[in-house]
């Protein structure tokens, strides 16, 4: 087992690719706070655990300083240390999400808010534990959305865009504290936060066809590299994105 004795913070592990994350690190032997603003989705992932007790399910909104600290000193009463923290919670507005000169202030507000105010509270507020406990691993979900595939998502884009580059600034700042921070771009995968485009057979062919591979992504799939950046298997790499596309980033 390849995360024995790690503790790990996951945020949005009610849900999709946060919640297989959560239950991939279980079964590599570590200990994991699950995450979400919605108490009850990250209660049914701790129900979900293959090893019980492994999964504490804590109710956090990572846009509000206040729960992010809570979400910090929780992780830490319970059990002493934090080595990995997955930025993995996020929003995407579909339907309110528009190109720039339509899209509504509120939308940009709220959509910034959760995907990268969320990540830079989370990591902020994680670091000391992470120093304290002499380096450990952050994890970031990014997106090809924050490269050049971001059309007509003016919020969701640019929120994944900056987290990109906070990825690359933390990873820099810190590495001198063996805190390495690395990202993974997901490609379009098959979980609730896509459910309305999906729901459109031409967008469901269109976001099929943007990997080579010929199909969406399963949340299962990003599980063995978000287990290798979490693992000291990585431990060489920092500052640097995986993708785990489908082969779309080629397109
Ligand atoms: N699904 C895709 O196609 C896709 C593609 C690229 C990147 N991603 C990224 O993967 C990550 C996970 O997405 P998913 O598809 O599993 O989504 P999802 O909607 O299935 O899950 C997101 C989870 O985050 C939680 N959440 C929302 N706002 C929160 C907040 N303020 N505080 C705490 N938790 C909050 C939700 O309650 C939910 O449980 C996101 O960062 C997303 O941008 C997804």
């Amino acid at each position: 087992m390849r995360l024995t004795g790690r503790v790990a913070i996951v945020t949005g592990a009610g849900s999709g690719i946060g919640r297989a994350i959560a239950l991939g690190f279980v079964k590599e032997g570590a200990r994991v706070v699950a995450a979400d603003v919605n108490l009850a989705a990250a209660q049914e992932t701790a129900t979900q655990s293959s090893v019980s007790g492994y999964v504490i399910p804590i109710q956090a909104d990572v846009s509000r300083a206040e729960d992010v600290r809570r979400l910090m000193d929780a992780t830490v009463d319970v059990w002493d240390q934090v080595n990995i923290l997955v930025n993995n919670a996020a929003i995407q507005l579909i339907g309110r999400d528009a190109p720039c000169a339509e899209l509504d202030e509120a939308v940009w507000e709220q959509t910034l808010a959760v995907n990268l105010r969320g990540p830079f509270l989370c990591t902020k507020y994680a670091l000391p534990y992470l120093i304290r406990a002499g380096g450990g691993s952050i994890v970031n979900i990014a997106s090809p959305t924050g490269f050049d595939k971001g059309a007509g998502f003016t919020a969701y884009s640019t929120s994944k865009g900056g987290l990109s580059t906070l990825t690359r600034v933390v990873a820099l700042d810190y590495a001198r504290h063996n805190v390495r921070c690395n990202a993974i771009v997901a490609g379009a995968t098959e979980t609730p936060l896509i459910t309305s485009l999906l729901e459109d057979d031409e967008t469901r062919r269109r976001l099929e066809a943007l990997s080579p591979l010929g199909r969406l992504g399963k949340a299962e799939d990003l599980v063995p590299l978000a287990v290798y950046l979490a693992s000291n298997e990585s431990s060489f790499a920092t500052g640097a994105h995986f993708f785990a596309d489908g082969g779309a980033v080629m397109q």
